[in-house]
């Protein structure tokens, strides 16, 4: 875990929240190739969770009127159990201490357990009395939610149809830790899919496999990730099944996304809170019902400490040892480096610019590297996870006849190089990211 958390901040992933200032604890801020790494990851899953599927997306706002934090269980619900030392006044969360019988930083004896309400509470407007009261939203899905009747009068979509959505969520988590892993302020990609109440158990399987495949797709092995079926006591207030996706992460096996059956239990309650029915027509049979609710639920910073984990890899090359990510291309930050074997050749450095300008057009996020020798730069890439690395030299410019217009082209994860033309580059570049 040291050393992935040590890589983030060296190569620019990810650095502490208001870090000149000392943190603040449970927030972390994605730098340059950690934000590229997410906009990557979400790009993918908008693909594969919304573009592909009958899934339309929207983008709600944070602050919601409290209301729907009443009537989705929030308000009453949504807490962690809570014990303070009576010795040093820490707090902790009751239900994650090895001995619930004493302080873990002082030995000192617990005073009673109590719900702590993780909700972020805010005022809204000028007024600070209880009318303006708000929340942070919690999860995004309360945004979706309250969009139901919305989506239906505007596109009319035909049952079973999703709305999804990526957002910020907040939870001021009791003891937030292991780096990107509980967060107060962190952001899901979420589905919820509408289907009709005897449909659930099929649409809950095709998300299912949905959700394998995306692990797989991102780099995380089988032998990584497991499902857990929740027991009925440990599932959310709204859930009648629930499958956690676990991951093992450096500090054990734990929850990386969830996919929850929600009943009708969402929809059925904000009707009855606002009073505005939330029903759907359905125009073959004239049924008229509430739709039930399978949500596939995915926390992007969890699933981004579970690909840098995956991907995480150290071999020895050239008598050295050598830190890579094997990242698959289509995640990495940097899909190719670009660079002249010496950088105090005017020729060879006007060919690289060329050739990088040339894979450009296949991918905006090609670097340009002339720092140090060549193994050196190699090195920077690897540790980014930087798929491919090109070098332009004297046999480019046609030293070497046969060669020219050539390039070497170098692949990450095995150091091999080979000697290929400029268009076969561009090509090698498009399949994978395709
Ligand atoms: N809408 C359902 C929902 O929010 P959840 O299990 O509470 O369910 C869903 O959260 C996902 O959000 C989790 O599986 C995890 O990936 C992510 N998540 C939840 N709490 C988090 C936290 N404090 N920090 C980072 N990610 C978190």
């Amino acid at each position: 875990m040291e050393k992935i958390v040590s890589l983030c901040k060296r190569r620019g992933f990810v650095f502490s929240g208001s870090e000149i200032y000392g943190g603040l604890a449970g927030t972390y801020d994605y730098g340059p190739y950690g934000s590229l790494l997410k906009e990557n990851l979400k790009q993918l899953w908008r693909q594969r969770f919304i573009d592909e599927r009958n899934v339309y997306p929207i983008d709600a706002a944070i602050l919601m009127n409290s209301k729907a934090w009443e009537a989705s269980g929030h308000v009453s619900g949504f807490s962690d159990p809570l014990v303070e030392c009576k010795k040093c006044k820490k707090r902790f969360r009751a239900d994650q201490l090895e001995n619930p019988n004493a302080c873990p930083e002082c030995g000192g004896e617990f005073g009673e357990v109590r719900q702590f309400n993780m909700m972020f509470k805010t005022q809204v407007g000028a007024t600070e009395d209880e009318s303006s009261v708000t929340y942070l939203r919690p999860e995004t899905a309360g945004g979706i939610f309250v969009n139901y009747k919305n989506v239906v009068d505007s596109l009319h979509p035909k049952l079973p149809f999703g709305i999804g959505q990526i957002g910020k969520a907040f939870r001021n988590e009791i003891a937030p830790r292991d780096f990107i892993f509980r967060l107060r302020e962190l952001e899901q990609m979420e589905v919820e899919y509408f289907v009709r109440p005897d449909a659930w158990e099929e649409a809950f399987e095709e998300w299912r496999t949905l959700m394998r495949d995306f692990a797989t797709e991102i780099g995380l092995s089988a032998g990584q990730v497991h499902e857990l079926e929740v027991p009925e006591g440990d599932r959310a207030h709204y859930s009648k099944r629930t499958i956690d996706f676990e991951f093992d992460y450096p500090f054990g096996r734990k929850e990386l996304w969830g996919l929850a059956y929600r009943t009708d239990f969402d929809l059925s309650a904000h009707q009855a809170a606002s009073g505005v029915e939330l029903t759907y027509l359905d125009e073959e049979t004239k049924e008229r019902f509430v739709p039930h609710v399978i949500e596939p639920s995915l926390g992007v910073d969890r699933t981004i400490l579970a690909v840098l984990t995956a991907a995480y890899r150290e071999d020895e090359m050239g008598g050295d040892t050598r830190t890579y990510l094997a990242l698959p291309s289509k995640l990495a930050p940097i899909k190719a480096m670009v660079a002249p074997l010496l950088k105090n050749k005017p020729e060879l450095v006007a060919k690289a610019q060329e050739v990088r300008a040339e894979l450009q057009k296949v991918h905006a996020w090609i670097a340009w590297d002339d720092n140090g020798n060549i193994g050196k730069r190699y090195r920077r890439q690897d540790e980014i996870g930087t798929p491919f690395c090109i070098t332009v030299d004297f046999d480019t410019l046609g030293e070497n006849a046969e060669l020219k217009d050539t390039v070497t082209l170098r692949h990450r994860d095995t150091g091999e190089q080979e000697r290929l033309s400029i268009e076969e580059v561009a090509t090698r570049l498009r399949e994978a990211l395709a």
